[in-house]
């Protein structure tokens, strides 16, 4: 065996051996030995390399050693910060380097930050390995980081410009085109609001927050945000909640639930009517029901209206300013606490409802 003079790497080691075990010239015993330890000989069990590790990794990924020096990394990683010897020469974040120095200390740690330098919002990994050596993965945030900020400015801008009372120095029909412009930029805005609600509950970004919820209080709270708009029609807002009656559910949840089917209540339901929130227990579960005294809902309606944008009567809905996307907002809020929403609706009026565990 030519194991000795140049020292072979582990490569043309596991070679030499092999090429003997073929030509049958190891003593017997050694060759014995060789077969029972598969992995080496048997060619198929070595475990993946390191780069082909780190490939596979979801995003950018490198190997660290002492001083932040990324001695292997993926093309991922190249991408995103280049082929700098260290984390503080390919980002000039010293915020990153030092995270990076509390892994190779033995530390994990884990934190979104900016790289200023690279333009990037990054959240970065870092687990620590033997030898004092550290795996770093960075997420690259940063499309999904100014998408949230666009998101945040537009309705801050929108709501901005909504209160500017630009009305003030103009004349009558000027003043009217304005209030009109208005009117429709807060449907635009409420339909945003509505928008994103919709896309955060789709896509299970929002989670709830479960407790035991006094529906007396708030039924009392929901029907007090209502008041004003009932009272221009001069609808009778009634409430009949047991005083103990808790639900398991989210407390903001809930009350963007009840607000929602108030304000179709309300809504729908012609001059002088009547709009009632009621509250049951009904053994493990709790229901709430709003009751109105509106024109109804035709059956054929009655199983679609809590698709997004369904509105059972679009023209009478949209004089009114509704989207369609109320009820869909409902139906995700409940389901997401683990409950249900119904309607039974007749031309005497409607029965929304909501059932939800007991709390
Ligand atoms: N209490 C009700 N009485 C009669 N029809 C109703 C009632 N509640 C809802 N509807 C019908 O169901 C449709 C869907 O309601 P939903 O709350 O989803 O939309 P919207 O109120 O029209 O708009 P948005 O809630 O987005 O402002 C309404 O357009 C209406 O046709
Ligand atoms: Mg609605």
């Amino acid at each position: 065996m030519a194991l000795f003079g140049r020292k072979p790497t582990l490569a043309e080691a596991i070679e030499l051996l092999r090429a003997e075990l073929r030509a049958g010239t190891l003593p017997r015993e050694v060759s014995d030995e060789l077969r029972r330890g598969e992995p080496l000989v048997s060619g198929g069990r070595e475990p993946p390399g390191l780069q082909e590790m780190l490939e596979a990794v979801p995003g950018g990924a490198a190997l660290l050693e002492v001083g932040g020096r990324m001695v292997a990394r993926n093309q991922a990683m190249a991408r995103l910060v280049g082929n700098a010897r260290t984390v503080l020469e390919a980002t000039r974040s010293q915020e990153l380097d030092d995270l990076c120095a509390r892994a190779l200390a033995g530390w994990p740690q884990r934190s979104e930050l900016p790289l200023p330098s690279l333009e990037l919002q990054v959240e970065a990994h870092l687990s620590p390995l033997t030898h004092a050596r550290a795996l770093l993965v960075l997420r690259d945030l940063t499309a999904e980081r100014r998408a949230d900020r666009v998101r945040r400015d537009f309705i801050a801008n929108a709501s901005h410009e909504l209160r500017t009372p630009v009305t003030a120095k103009l004349d009558e029909q000027a003043r009217s085109f304005v209030q009109m412009i208005a009117r429709h930029a807060e449907r635009l805005k409420r339909l945003t609001d509505d928008l994103l609600d919709l896309s955060r509950l789709e896509t299970g970004a929002w989670k709830p927050a479960l407790g035991a919820v006094q529906l007396a209080a708030l039924a009392t709270a929901a029907l007090d945000l209502m008041k004003p708009r009932a009272a221009e029609k001069e609808i009778t807002l009634g409430a009949d909640v047991p005083e103990n009656l808790r639900a398991n559910a989210d407390r903001r949840a809930l009350e963007q639930i009840l607000v929602n089917l108030l304000d179709n209540a309300i809504k729908f339901t012609p001059q002088n009517g009547r709009v009632t929130l009621l509250g049951d227990g009904l053994g493990p579960t709790v229901m709430l029901s709003v009751v109105d005294t509106g024109p109804g809902i035709e059956p054929q309606h009655q199983s679609r209206i809590f698709e997004r944008f369904y509105r059972a009567d679009a023209g009478r809905s949209r004089e009114q300013g509704g989207t369609g996307l109320g009820l869909a907002i409902v139906k995700h809020l409940a389901q997401g606490m683990g409950g249900e929403v119904g309607v039974e609706s007749n031309k005497g009026g409607s029965r929304f409802w909501v059932k939800l565990p007991a709390g």
